[in-house]
């Protein structure tokens, strides 16, 4: 496998990527056990549409909205209508466990001076949350978000603001993703993508068939050899 060159910046996916978001309805009590697949699944497939078609309107609505009421759809279509289920469930969506092997890769990648970034759609106030929770302020040297453009991915729009903030082209960024809309959008857009593919998905038929494909982000360090 041919390393990527020329990178100084890695840019990741937030939720799924970096953040584990089954684990909101896993550590949740109140959610019966033998629900918890069934809300996290669709839960997150209506969270993504609303972006996808909310996108596509022009109807933008924040990443918290969008989530909750995805949230919304996903506890009726359950029957899981308890009081109090949906402000916990939201609540551990800003406290979402980091993957495992995400602060030692992080650490791998600025130590090899390379910048580290996270670009995702949601709103600077969650996102600052999920990265406080789960310890890893001092591991990013930028969070950005899609608000800045009031648009959702794939738009370009927030690939473009991404490359503009760190002001670097896309042949010097390497984008994460472990969704592979993302990755294949992202790659189509004209970064460097390595497809985070902890999912086991099937490739997209789409335009941007990634730089390459991993299953946990511990791969990547080996992957890249960062720019002089
Ligand atoms: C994000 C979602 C889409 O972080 O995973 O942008």
């Amino acid at each position: 496998m041919s390393a990527l060159t020329g990178i100084r910046a890695c840019v990741f996916d937030a939720y799924g990527t970096i953040f584990d978001f089954a684990s909101a309805a896993a550590r949740c009590p109140e959610l019966p056990e033998d629900k918890r697949a069934a809300l996290t699944a669709t839960w997150r497939d209506k969270q993504l549409q609303y972006t996808w078609l909310r996108s596509l309107q022009g109807r933008y609505a924040d990443f918290w909205q969008v989530t909750g009421d995805a949230l919304d759809f996903a506890l009726d279509s359950l029957g899981l209508l308890e009081p109090g289920l949906r402000a916990r469930l939201m609540d551990l969506y800003l406290h979402l466990t980091a993957f495992p092997e995400v602060p030692a890769t992080l650490r791998a990648l600025r130590d090899a001076g390379l910048v580290t970034a996270i670009l995702s759609n949601g709103t600077p106030t969650m996102l600052e949350a999920a990265v406080r929770s789960a310890g890893l302020n001092d591991l990013f040297d930028a969070v950005l978000s899609a608000h800045a453009v009031q648009v959702f991915k794939t738009d370009s729009r927030v690939y473009s603001y991404g490359l503009r903030q760190l002001g670097l082209g896309g042949d010097q960024v390497c984008f994460l993703s472990s969704n592979a809309w993302d990755a294949f959008a992202a790659k189509a857009f004209g970064m460097r993508v390595v497809w985070c593919n902890r999912y086991g998905q099937r490739p997209e038929r789409l335009p941007g068939r990634p730089d390459h494909e991993i299953r946990s982000l511990d791969q990547l360090p080996a992957l890249l050899q960062p720019a002089g």
